[in-house]
C-alpha cells in the first residue's frame, strides 16, 4: 500500500516516520509542486494545493491531519470525489476544554482586570460577578462542542448549546436551527463558537447577530475566523455592548501585523493553537481507519460534502 503525505504549510517527515510505525509495511510518498503523483491507494494531508486536487483522483479516501474539513472543501468541484476522513477527537476536546475555560473564567473571576489593575500596583477587590448572569452558549455540539459543555457545567455555569439537528442533553438548554439562533444568543452572556465553517456559518455572527446577545457578553471563537464579521465584533466593543472577546482563529491566518484587533486591549489574540493536532494520536487514529478502509469495514468521521463538515 502506498500513501501520500503532504502539509501545505509544514514538514511530513516525523508524520512519515509515525506512519511508517503504525502501518509496518505502508510506503509513504511526499509530492512537490511539478511533480506528478505516483499510483498512491491514500493520502494523509492538510491544506493540499491546488495543483494536487486532479492527482487526487486516482485514490481510494483522504485522510486529513484535522478536525475542519473546510480547507480541502473550499475548492467544490474541483476536489474529485473521493471520500474525505477527518480527525474525530484526538486529544482537541480536552485542549479545547482548557481553552475556553480559561477564557470564561479569566472574564469571569476578572482576572484580566486584576492584571491591569497589578501593572499599576492596586490592590482593589472587585465585586464578583454572580453566576447564574452567565451563561456559556456553546454553538456547534459536535466532538469538540459536547466536551466544553461538560467541561463549563462542571464549573456550574448554566449552559446552553446551539446545533443544526435537535439535542437532548441532561442539564443543557439545547436549541437547533436558524429559527432558534436569535432565541439561544438573546439568553448567552459567554458565546462559544465551535462550528465547522460552511456555507450556513460563513459570517453567521453579524452585527445583527452579535447585538442580540446580551449587553456585557463576551465572545470566544476557537472554529473558524470567516464565521465572525471582524469590524462587527469591533464596533461592539467599542460601543461597550460587547464586553471583549478571545480569539483564536481569524479570517486571515496569520492575522496581519495592521489588523485592529492588535490594538484592542479587550480582544485577546492567540495563533490558531486552541486545539492542535497531536501527532502521535492522529497517526494511530488514521492508520487504524486506514485499516478498516482496507478490511472494508465501516470509517467513522467521513465528512458529508452535502453538509460541509
Ligand atoms: P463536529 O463533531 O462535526 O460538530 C459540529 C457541530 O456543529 C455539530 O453539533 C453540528 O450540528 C453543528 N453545526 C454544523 N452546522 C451547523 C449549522 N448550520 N447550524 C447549527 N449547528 C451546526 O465538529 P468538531 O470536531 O466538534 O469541530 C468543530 C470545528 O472546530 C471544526 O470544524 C474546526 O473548524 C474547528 N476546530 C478548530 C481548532 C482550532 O485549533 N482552533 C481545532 C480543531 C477544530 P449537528 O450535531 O446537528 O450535526
Ligand atoms: C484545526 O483547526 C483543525 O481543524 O484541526
Amino acid at each position: 500500500m502506498r500513501i501520500l503525505l503532504y502539509r501545505g504549510d509544514g514538514e511530513i517527515g516525523a508524520w512519515a516516520e509515525d506512519l511508517a510505525r503504525a502501518l509496518p509495511g505502508a510506503e509513504t510518498v511526499g509530492w512537490q509542486e511539478g511533480e506528478t503523483l505516483p499510483a498512491c491507494d491514500h493520502a494523509v494531508l492538510w491544506n493540499p494545493a491546488p495543483s494536487l486536487l486532479p492527482q487526487l483522483a486516482q485514490l481510494k479516501a483522504v485522510f486529513l491531519m484535522g478536525a475542519g474539513a473546510d480547507a480541502i472543501l473550499k475548492f467544490g468541484d474541483a476536489l474529485p470525489d473521493v471520500p474525505i476522513v477527518r480527525l474525530g477527537d484526538t486529544g482537541m476536546a480536552v485542549q479545547m476544554a482548557e481553552y475556553v475555560a480559561y477564557a470564561t473564567l479569566r472574564y469571569f473571576r476578572r482576572f484580566d482586570e486584576y492584571e491591569e489593575q497589578a501593572r499599576h500596583g492596586l490592590w482593589t477587590p472587585l465585586p464578583a460577578h454572580e453566576k447564574e448572569d452567565f451563561t456559556v452558549g456553546v454553538m456547534g455540539l459536535g466532538k469538540l462542542g459536547l466536551r466544553v459543555v461538560e467541561t463549563m457545567r462542571s464549573f456550574g455555569f448554566p449552559v446552553r448549546g446551539w446545533s443544526r439537528t435537535p439535542k437532548e442533553l441532561p442539564g443543557v438548554d439545547c436549541f437547533a436551527g436558524m429559527e432558534a439562533l436569535d432565541a439561544f444568543l438573546s439568553g448567552t452572556r459567554v458565546l462559544v463558537s465551535l462550528l465547522p465553517l460552511t456555507n450556513e456559518t460563513n459570517n453567521l455572527l453579524d452585527r445583527r447577530r452579535l447585538s442580540t446577545l446580551p449587553r456585557g457578553s463576551y465572545v470566544i471563537n476557537v472554529a473558524r475566523g470567516a464565521q465572525l464579521a471582524e469590524p462587527d465584533l469591533l464596533t461592539l466593543i467599542r460601543a461597550g455592548h460587547i464586553a471583549g472577546a478571545t480569539l483564536d482563529v481569524f479570517r486571515n491566518e496569520p492575522l496581519p501585523a495592521p489588523h485592529p484587533f492588535w490594538e484592542e486591549p479587550r480582544i485577546t489574540i492567540t495563533p490558531h493553537i486552541s486545539a492542535i493536532t497531536i501527532r502521535g494520536e492522529a497517526v494511530r487514529q488514521i492508520a487504524e481507519k486506514i485499516a478498516a478502509f482496507e478490511a472494508g469495514n465501516p470509517v467513522d468521521d467521513i465528512v458529508d460534502r452535502n453538509l460541509g463538515y
